[in-house]
Protein backbone atom coordinates (compact mmCIF):
# COMPACT_ATOMS: atom_id res chain seq x y z
CA UNK A 1 0.00 0.00 0.00
CA UNK A 2 1.31 3.52 -1.16
CA UNK A 3 1.97 6.22 1.15
CA UNK A 4 2.80 9.78 1.26
CA UNK A 5 5.26 11.67 3.49
CA UNK A 6 5.08 15.39 3.99
CA UNK A 7 8.22 17.82 5.08
CA UNK A 8 7.08 21.15 4.95
CA UNK A 9 9.11 23.59 3.38
CA UNK A 10 8.90 26.71 1.40
CA UNK A 11 6.51 28.35 -0.61
CA UNK A 12 4.96 27.03 -3.40
CA UNK A 13 5.60 28.56 -6.67
CA UNK A 14 5.04 28.36 -10.01
CA UNK A 15 3.14 27.50 -12.79
CA UNK A 16 1.52 24.10 -13.47
CA UNK A 17 -1.26 22.20 -15.37
CA UNK A 18 -4.03 19.51 -13.64
CA UNK A 19 -5.67 17.12 -15.27
CA UNK A 20 -8.07 17.17 -17.92
CA UNK A 21 -11.77 17.54 -16.11
CA UNK A 22 -12.79 14.38 -14.32
CA UNK A 23 -16.86 14.88 -14.68
CA UNK A 24 -16.33 16.37 -18.24
CA UNK A 25 -13.87 13.42 -19.34
CA UNK A 26 -16.49 11.03 -18.55
CA UNK A 27 -19.41 12.53 -20.80
CA UNK A 28 -17.21 13.19 -23.60
CA UNK A 29 -16.65 9.91 -23.80
CA UNK A 30 -19.94 8.73 -23.95
CA UNK A 31 -21.22 11.57 -25.89
CA UNK A 32 -18.46 10.64 -28.67
CA UNK A 33 -18.62 6.70 -28.32
CA UNK A 34 -22.72 7.57 -29.20
CA UNK A 35 -21.74 10.39 -31.97
CA UNK A 36 -21.56 9.48 -35.67
CA UNK A 37 -17.87 9.17 -36.80
CA UNK A 38 -14.69 10.41 -34.83
CA UNK A 39 -14.38 12.63 -32.32
CA UNK A 40 -10.99 13.50 -30.43
CA UNK A 41 -10.98 14.38 -27.18
CA UNK A 42 -7.48 16.51 -26.09
CA UNK A 43 -6.50 17.07 -22.39
CA UNK A 44 -8.61 14.41 -21.06
CA UNK A 45 -8.23 12.90 -17.50
CA UNK A 46 -6.41 9.94 -17.72
CA UNK A 47 -7.56 9.21 -14.05
CA UNK A 48 -8.61 5.31 -13.51
CA UNK A 49 -12.22 6.77 -12.88
CA UNK A 50 -11.73 7.82 -16.37
CA UNK A 51 -10.19 4.92 -17.97
CA UNK A 52 -12.75 2.68 -16.29
CA UNK A 53 -15.37 4.21 -18.79
CA UNK A 54 -13.57 4.19 -21.81
CA UNK A 55 -12.88 0.37 -21.29
CA UNK A 56 -16.59 0.26 -20.60
CA UNK A 57 -17.00 1.64 -24.24
CA UNK A 58 -14.45 -0.44 -25.62
CA UNK A 59 -16.07 -4.00 -24.31
CA UNK A 60 -19.24 -2.42 -26.06
CA UNK A 61 -17.32 -1.97 -29.39
CA UNK A 62 -16.53 1.27 -29.89
CA UNK A 63 -13.09 1.96 -30.91
CA UNK A 64 -10.86 4.37 -28.69
CA UNK A 65 -7.29 5.06 -29.62
CA UNK A 66 -6.00 5.80 -26.46
CA UNK A 67 -2.51 8.27 -26.51
CA UNK A 68 -1.31 10.30 -23.55
CA UNK A 69 -2.54 13.99 -24.97
CA UNK A 70 -5.62 12.52 -26.98
CA UNK A 71 -7.72 10.05 -27.29
CA UNK A 72 -9.66 9.58 -30.87
CA UNK A 73 -12.80 7.86 -30.55
CA UNK A 74 -14.50 6.07 -33.18
CA UNK A 75 -18.43 6.98 -32.52
CA UNK A 76 -20.80 4.36 -33.80
CA UNK A 77 -24.06 6.13 -33.34
CA UNK A 78 -26.81 6.20 -30.61
CA UNK A 79 -27.94 2.40 -31.43
CA UNK A 80 -23.89 1.02 -31.72
CA UNK A 81 -23.30 -0.14 -28.67
CA UNK A 82 -22.81 -4.15 -28.39
CA UNK A 83 -23.42 -6.02 -25.43
CA UNK A 84 -20.07 -6.49 -23.52
CA UNK A 85 -19.02 -10.47 -23.37
CA UNK A 86 -18.21 -9.60 -19.27
CA UNK A 87 -19.42 -7.42 -16.22
CA UNK A 88 -18.07 -3.76 -16.90
CA UNK A 89 -15.99 -2.76 -13.85
CA UNK A 90 -16.33 1.08 -13.09
CA UNK A 91 -14.00 0.90 -10.69
CA UNK A 92 -14.27 3.54 -7.52
CA UNK A 93 -16.18 5.73 -10.15
CA UNK A 94 -20.02 6.60 -9.17
CA UNK A 95 -19.99 9.50 -11.91
CA UNK A 96 -19.08 5.94 -14.16
CA UNK A 97 -22.18 3.49 -12.76
CA UNK A 98 -24.74 5.93 -12.73
CA UNK A 99 -24.02 7.67 -15.91
CA UNK A 100 -23.76 4.47 -17.54
CA UNK A 101 -26.65 2.73 -15.92
CA UNK A 102 -28.62 5.47 -17.53
CA UNK A 103 -26.71 4.86 -20.99
CA UNK A 104 -27.45 1.09 -20.53
CA UNK A 105 -31.54 1.13 -19.51
CA UNK A 106 -32.29 1.92 -22.89
CA UNK A 107 -30.09 -0.89 -25.10
CA UNK A 108 -31.56 -4.09 -26.97
CA UNK A 109 -28.64 -5.96 -24.96
CA UNK A 110 -27.89 -7.26 -21.22
CA UNK A 111 -25.17 -5.33 -19.10
CA UNK A 112 -23.74 -5.59 -15.70
CA UNK A 113 -21.92 -2.97 -13.74
CA UNK A 114 -19.88 -3.51 -10.82
CA UNK A 115 -17.06 -1.00 -9.25
CA UNK A 116 -15.20 -1.73 -6.32
CA UNK A 117 -15.54 -2.18 -2.57
CA UNK A 118 -16.22 1.82 -1.86
CA UNK A 119 -18.74 2.17 -5.37
CA UNK A 120 -20.33 -1.34 -3.93
CA UNK A 121 -21.54 0.49 -0.67
CA UNK A 122 -22.42 3.92 -2.22
CA UNK A 123 -26.66 4.56 -3.22
CA UNK A 124 -27.49 3.48 -6.65
CA UNK A 125 -31.29 3.65 -5.75
CA UNK A 126 -30.71 7.31 -6.11
CA UNK A 127 -30.68 6.16 -10.38
CA UNK A 128 -32.23 2.57 -10.27
CA UNK A 129 -35.92 3.91 -9.15
CA UNK A 130 -36.32 6.70 -11.67
CA UNK A 131 -35.34 4.56 -14.19
CA UNK A 132 -37.28 1.64 -13.22
CA UNK A 133 -40.18 4.42 -13.63
CA UNK A 134 -39.10 5.20 -17.55
CA UNK A 135 -39.36 1.07 -17.51
CA UNK A 136 -36.05 -0.40 -17.49
CA UNK A 137 -35.56 -3.76 -15.96
CA UNK A 138 -32.49 -3.04 -13.43
CA UNK A 139 -31.65 -5.86 -10.88
CA UNK A 140 -28.63 -5.56 -7.98
CA UNK A 141 -27.90 -6.35 -4.09
CA UNK A 142 -30.80 -4.64 -1.66
CA UNK A 143 -33.66 -4.97 -4.04
CA UNK A 144 -31.32 -2.40 -6.68
CA UNK A 145 -30.08 0.18 -3.77
CA UNK A 146 -27.02 -1.50 -4.20
CA UNK A 147 -23.93 -2.27 -7.07
CA UNK A 148 -23.52 -4.88 -9.00
CA UNK A 149 -26.36 -3.49 -11.11
CA UNK A 150 -27.99 -6.09 -13.55
CA UNK A 151 -29.22 -4.24 -16.67
CA UNK A 152 -31.72 -5.68 -19.15
CA UNK A 153 -32.00 -3.24 -21.57
CA UNK A 154 -35.83 -2.07 -22.40
CA UNK A 155 -38.07 0.06 -24.02
CA UNK A 156 -37.91 3.23 -21.62
CA UNK A 157 -40.57 6.07 -22.27
CA UNK A 158 -39.93 9.39 -20.99
CA UNK A 159 -40.07 10.64 -17.26
CA UNK A 160 -40.99 13.95 -15.42
CA UNK A 161 -38.83 13.44 -12.84
CA UNK A 162 -38.00 15.75 -9.63
CA UNK A 163 -35.08 14.84 -7.56
CA UNK A 164 -34.78 14.50 -3.86
CA UNK A 165 -30.72 15.55 -4.21
CA UNK A 166 -29.22 17.89 -6.05
CA UNK A 167 -27.44 15.70 -8.23
CA UNK A 168 -25.50 15.72 -11.67
CA UNK A 169 -24.84 12.11 -11.59
CA UNK A 170 -28.59 11.65 -10.94
CA UNK A 171 -29.69 13.97 -13.72
CA UNK A 172 -27.38 13.22 -16.40
CA UNK A 173 -28.30 9.26 -16.14
CA UNK A 174 -32.01 10.40 -16.52
CA UNK A 175 -30.74 12.37 -19.27
CA UNK A 176 -28.68 10.00 -20.75
CA UNK A 177 -31.36 7.13 -20.41
CA UNK A 178 -34.03 9.59 -21.91
CA UNK A 179 -32.16 9.61 -25.33
CA UNK A 180 -33.30 6.65 -25.77
CA UNK A 181 -36.72 7.26 -24.52
CA UNK A 182 -39.93 7.98 -26.39
CA UNK A 183 -41.02 11.26 -25.74
CA UNK A 184 -39.69 13.61 -23.21
CA UNK A 185 -37.83 13.25 -20.05
CA UNK A 186 -37.39 16.17 -17.60
CA UNK A 187 -35.73 16.62 -14.75
CA UNK A 188 -35.48 19.32 -11.29
CA UNK A 189 -33.61 19.14 -8.99
CA UNK A 190 -34.00 21.09 -5.37
CA UNK A 191 -30.45 23.23 -6.08
CA UNK A 192 -28.78 23.04 -9.65
CA UNK A 193 -25.89 20.51 -10.10
CA UNK A 194 -23.11 20.56 -12.69
CA UNK A 195 -24.41 21.55 -15.67
CA UNK A 196 -21.37 19.34 -18.23
CA UNK A 197 -23.83 17.30 -19.56
CA UNK A 198 -26.46 19.79 -20.60
CA UNK A 199 -23.02 22.10 -22.18
CA UNK A 200 -21.55 18.66 -23.60
CA UNK A 201 -25.68 18.57 -25.50
CA UNK A 202 -25.39 21.65 -26.74
CA UNK A 203 -21.43 21.23 -27.80
CA UNK A 204 -22.53 18.20 -29.69
CA UNK A 205 -25.74 19.89 -31.11
CA UNK A 206 -28.14 17.96 -29.20
CA UNK A 207 -31.70 19.85 -28.79
CA UNK A 208 -31.93 20.26 -24.66
CA UNK A 209 -34.45 22.67 -22.81
CA UNK A 210 -33.34 24.56 -19.70
CA UNK A 211 -34.88 26.73 -17.24
CA UNK A 212 -34.04 27.63 -13.64
CA UNK A 213 -35.75 24.64 -12.22
CA UNK A 214 -35.23 21.53 -15.06
CA UNK A 215 -33.68 20.45 -17.70
CA UNK A 216 -35.49 18.20 -20.41
CA UNK A 217 -34.58 16.12 -23.47
CA UNK A 218 -36.57 14.61 -26.33
CA UNK A 219 -35.88 10.81 -26.97
CA UNK A 220 -35.19 9.11 -29.88
CA UNK A 221 -33.58 12.00 -32.13
CA UNK A 222 -34.49 11.73 -36.14
CA UNK A 223 -31.28 12.53 -36.69
CA UNK A 224 -27.81 11.78 -34.63
CA UNK A 225 -24.59 14.22 -34.01
CA UNK A 226 -21.51 13.99 -35.59
CA UNK A 227 -18.01 13.83 -33.81
CA UNK A 228 -16.72 16.78 -33.14
CA UNK A 229 -12.63 17.94 -31.43
CA UNK A 230 -12.79 18.34 -28.12
CA UNK A 231 -10.40 19.88 -25.39
CA UNK A 232 -11.42 19.09 -22.03
CA UNK A 233 -10.29 21.98 -19.40
CA UNK A 234 -8.05 21.59 -16.60
CA UNK A 235 -9.95 19.61 -13.28
CA UNK A 236 -10.57 22.80 -10.73
CA UNK A 237 -11.04 19.63 -7.71
CA UNK A 238 -7.54 18.94 -9.17
CA UNK A 239 -6.14 22.63 -9.39
CA UNK A 240 -8.75 23.36 -5.74
CA UNK A 241 -5.36 21.27 -3.70
CA UNK A 242 -3.06 24.04 -5.04
CA UNK A 243 -5.24 26.82 -4.90
CA UNK A 244 -5.78 26.11 -1.17
CA UNK A 245 -1.93 25.14 -0.93
CA UNK A 246 -0.78 28.41 -2.54
CA UNK A 247 -3.04 30.82 -0.46
CA UNK A 248 -2.12 28.59 3.15
CA UNK A 249 1.69 28.42 3.22
CA UNK A 250 3.40 31.84 3.38
CA UNK A 251 5.20 33.28 0.59
CA UNK A 252 3.67 30.62 -2.00
CA UNK A 253 2.77 32.64 -5.83
CA UNK A 254 1.00 29.76 -8.07
CA UNK A 255 -0.47 29.70 -11.55
CA UNK A 256 -2.52 27.05 -12.41
CA UNK A 257 -3.08 27.12 -16.41
CA UNK A 258 -5.99 26.38 -18.19
CA UNK A 259 -8.94 25.55 -15.44
CA UNK A 260 -12.54 25.00 -15.59
CA UNK A 261 -14.53 27.59 -14.21
CA UNK A 262 -17.87 26.42 -14.90
CA UNK A 263 -20.19 28.78 -12.37
CA UNK A 264 -22.07 25.29 -10.94
CA UNK A 265 -18.67 23.65 -9.84
CA UNK A 266 -16.62 27.05 -8.06
CA UNK A 267 -18.14 27.14 -5.31
CA UNK A 268 -14.19 26.62 -3.85
CA UNK A 269 -13.44 30.05 -5.63
CA UNK A 270 -16.19 32.07 -4.03
CA UNK A 271 -16.06 30.37 -0.37
CA UNK A 272 -12.19 31.08 -0.41
CA UNK A 273 -12.62 34.42 -1.83
CA UNK A 274 -14.93 35.33 0.85
CA UNK A 275 -12.65 33.65 3.98
CA UNK A 276 -9.85 36.40 2.27
CA UNK A 277 -7.85 34.59 -0.13
CA UNK A 278 -6.21 36.12 -3.12
CA UNK A 279 -7.09 34.72 -5.85
CA UNK A 280 -6.83 36.44 -9.78
CA UNK A 281 -8.89 34.87 -12.71
CA UNK A 282 -6.83 35.68 -15.75
CA UNK A 283 -7.30 35.34 -19.76
CA UNK A 284 -11.14 33.81 -19.38
CA UNK A 285 -12.13 31.77 -22.09
CA UNK A 286 -14.06 29.26 -23.20
CA UNK A 287 -13.58 25.38 -24.37
CA UNK A 288 -15.92 22.83 -25.81
CA UNK A 289 -18.94 24.83 -23.85
CA UNK A 290 -17.27 25.47 -20.87
CA UNK A 291 -15.53 28.46 -19.33
CA UNK A 292 -11.76 28.37 -18.41
CA UNK A 293 -9.08 31.11 -16.90
CA UNK A 294 -5.70 30.68 -15.62
CA UNK A 295 -6.09 31.10 -11.37
CA UNK A 296 -3.09 32.65 -9.89
CA UNK A 297 -3.28 32.56 -6.45
CA UNK A 298 -0.88 34.11 -4.09
CA UNK A 299 -0.73 33.41 0.05
CA UNK A 300 -3.16 35.12 2.49
CA UNK A 301 -4.78 34.56 5.47
CA UNK A 302 -7.94 33.29 5.90
CA UNK A 303 -11.19 34.10 8.32
CA UNK A 304 -14.06 31.07 9.30
CA UNK A 305 -16.91 31.00 7.44
CA UNK A 306 -20.73 29.60 7.61
CA UNK A 307 -21.96 27.43 4.55
CA UNK A 308 -24.82 25.94 4.18
CA UNK A 309 -27.59 24.80 1.88
CA UNK A 310 -27.58 27.02 -1.74
CA UNK A 311 -23.62 26.61 -1.88
CA UNK A 312 -23.52 23.11 -1.08
CA UNK A 313 -23.93 21.45 -4.85
CA UNK A 314 -21.33 23.83 -6.35
CA UNK A 315 -18.64 22.79 -4.03
CA UNK A 316 -19.65 19.50 -3.48
CA UNK A 317 -16.33 17.73 -4.03
CA UNK A 318 -13.87 20.77 -2.69
CA UNK A 319 -15.11 19.87 1.29
CA UNK A 320 -12.01 18.17 2.09
CA UNK A 321 -9.64 20.63 1.13
CA UNK A 322 -12.09 23.30 2.17
CA UNK A 323 -11.74 22.06 5.66
CA UNK A 324 -7.98 22.12 5.21
CA UNK A 325 -8.33 26.02 4.73
CA UNK A 326 -10.78 26.31 7.35
CA UNK A 327 -8.50 24.75 9.83
CA UNK A 328 -6.16 27.33 9.32
CA UNK A 329 -8.44 30.25 9.06
CA UNK A 330 -9.03 32.69 12.12
CA UNK A 331 -11.97 31.61 14.08
CA UNK A 332 -14.53 29.20 13.53
CA UNK A 333 -16.14 27.41 10.17
CA UNK A 334 -19.80 26.17 9.87
CA UNK A 335 -20.83 23.76 7.44
CA UNK A 336 -24.53 22.70 7.33
CA UNK A 337 -26.90 20.88 5.29
CA UNK A 338 -24.11 18.59 3.44
CA UNK A 339 -25.35 15.50 4.17
CA UNK A 340 -24.32 14.38 0.71
CA UNK A 341 -20.71 14.56 1.63
CA UNK A 342 -21.52 11.24 3.61
CA UNK A 343 -22.49 9.04 0.40
CA UNK A 344 -18.97 10.09 -1.50
CA UNK A 345 -15.63 8.19 -1.88
CA UNK A 346 -15.68 7.73 1.89
CA UNK A 347 -18.16 9.32 4.60
CA UNK A 348 -16.46 13.03 4.29
CA UNK A 349 -17.81 14.24 7.15
CA UNK A 350 -16.43 11.54 9.24
CA UNK A 351 -13.46 11.15 7.51
CA UNK A 352 -12.06 14.71 7.58
CA UNK A 353 -13.50 15.24 11.38
CA UNK A 354 -11.20 11.72 12.21
CA UNK A 355 -8.01 13.00 10.08
CA UNK A 356 -7.91 17.05 10.97
CA UNK A 357 -7.96 15.83 14.60
CA UNK A 358 -5.46 14.36 14.54
CA UNK A 359 -3.47 17.06 13.29
CA UNK A 360 -4.84 19.28 16.36
CA UNK A 361 -8.05 21.10 15.11
CA UNK A 362 -10.95 21.25 17.13
CA UNK A 363 -13.53 19.73 14.78
CA UNK A 364 -17.43 18.54 15.70
CA UNK A 365 -19.48 16.80 13.65
CA UNK A 366 -23.01 16.99 12.80
CA UNK A 367 -25.39 14.78 10.96
CA UNK A 368 -25.14 16.93 7.80
CA UNK A 369 -22.02 18.95 8.59
CA UNK A 370 -19.21 19.95 10.73
CA UNK A 371 -17.86 22.73 12.90
CA UNK A 372 -14.25 23.62 12.84
CA UNK A 373 -12.67 26.18 14.96
CA UNK A 374 -9.84 27.37 12.70
CA UNK A 375 -6.23 28.00 14.14
CA UNK A 376 -5.25 30.92 12.90
CA UNK A 377 -2.34 31.81 9.85
CA UNK A 378 0.18 33.32 12.54
CA UNK A 379 3.61 31.21 12.56
CA UNK A 380 2.77 29.90 15.83
CA UNK A 381 -0.52 28.42 14.89
CA UNK A 382 0.44 25.14 12.98
CA UNK A 383 -1.29 21.72 12.60
CA UNK A 384 0.46 18.85 14.16
CA UNK A 385 2.32 16.40 11.84
CA UNK A 386 0.63 13.02 12.12
CA UNK A 387 -0.08 9.82 10.68
CA UNK A 388 -3.13 10.22 8.28
CA UNK A 389 -5.12 7.80 6.53
CA UNK A 390 -6.88 8.22 3.40
CA UNK A 391 -10.05 5.68 3.82
CA UNK A 392 -9.28 4.92 0.03
CA UNK A 393 -10.84 8.26 -0.69
CA UNK A 394 -8.25 10.38 -3.44
CA UNK A 395 -9.28 13.77 -2.32
CA UNK A 396 -9.00 12.82 1.30
CA UNK A 397 -5.40 11.57 0.62
CA UNK A 398 -4.35 14.72 -1.17
CA UNK A 399 -6.18 17.33 1.23
CA UNK A 400 -3.97 15.65 3.86
CA UNK A 401 -1.05 16.31 1.79
CA UNK A 402 -1.75 20.11 1.62
CA UNK A 403 -2.71 20.10 5.34
CA UNK A 404 0.61 18.01 6.20
CA UNK A 405 2.79 21.24 4.39
CA UNK A 406 1.45 23.53 7.19
CA UNK A 407 2.62 21.36 9.87
CA UNK A 408 4.81 21.26 12.53
CA UNK A 409 6.95 17.94 11.67
CA UNK A 410 6.30 15.18 9.03
CA UNK A 411 2.54 14.30 8.21
CA UNK A 412 2.51 10.88 6.34
CA UNK A 413 -1.12 9.81 4.69
CA UNK A 414 -1.62 5.86 4.16
CA UNK A 415 -3.19 4.28 1.81
CA UNK A 416 -2.39 6.94 -1.34
CA UNK A 417 -2.97 4.61 -4.45
CA UNK A 418 -5.80 5.95 -4.43
CA UNK A 419 -4.91 9.49 -5.94
CA UNK A 420 -4.78 7.39 -8.79
CA UNK A 421 -8.57 7.40 -9.27
CA UNK A 422 -8.29 11.47 -10.41
CA UNK A 423 -5.01 12.74 -10.26
CA UNK A 424 -2.00 10.45 -11.53
CA UNK A 425 1.08 12.63 -10.95
CA UNK A 426 -0.25 14.62 -8.10
CA UNK A 427 3.07 14.14 -6.04
CA UNK A 428 4.83 15.00 -9.16
CA UNK A 429 3.25 18.44 -9.51
CA UNK A 430 3.37 19.19 -5.78
CA UNK A 431 7.21 18.57 -6.43
CA UNK A 432 7.22 21.28 -9.06
CA UNK A 433 5.98 23.87 -6.84
CA UNK A 434 7.99 22.98 -3.68
CA UNK A 435 11.42 22.35 -2.67
CA UNK A 436 11.30 19.92 -0.18
CA UNK A 437 9.03 16.74 0.00
CA UNK A 438 10.03 12.81 0.80
C1 LIG B 1 -20.19 14.40 -10.48
C2 LIG B 1 -21.18 14.86 -9.67
C3 LIG B 1 -21.04 14.97 -8.21
C4 LIG B 1 -19.59 14.88 -7.77
C5 LIG B 1 -18.86 13.79 -8.48
C6 LIG B 1 -18.87 14.04 -9.97
C7 LIG B 1 -20.46 14.29 -11.93
O1 LIG B 1 -21.78 13.93 -7.61
O2 LIG B 1 -19.52 14.68 -6.37
O3 LIG B 1 -17.51 13.73 -8.03
O4 LIG B 1 -19.51 14.17 -12.72
O5 LIG B 1 -21.65 14.32 -12.30
P1 LIG B 1 -23.36 14.13 -7.32
O6 LIG B 1 -23.91 14.63 -8.57
O7 LIG B 1 -23.92 12.80 -6.97
O8 LIG B 1 -23.41 15.10 -6.17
Amino acid sequence: MASLTITPSGPLKGTIAVPGDKSITHRAIILSALAEGDSTITSYCRGEDCLNTLRAFQAMGIQIEERPELLRVRGKGLWGLTEPAQPLDCGNSGTGIRLLAGVLAGQDFFTILTGDESIRRRPMGRVVKPLREMGATIAGRKGGELAPLAITGSRLRGLVYTSPVASAQVKSSLLLAGLYAEGTTRVSEPRKSRDHTERLFRYFGIPVQENASAVSIEGRPAVGWTGKPLVVPGDLSAAAFFIVGATLVPGSDVTVASVGINPTRAGLLEILSEMGANLQLINKREEAGEPVADIRVRSAGLHGVQISSERIPQTIDEFPILCVAAALAEGRTTITDAGELRMKESDRIATMTAELRKMGVAVEESDTGLKIQGLGSGQSNRLKGATCTSYGDHRVAMSMAIAGLTAEGQTTIQDTDCIETSFPGFESKLLELLTKIS
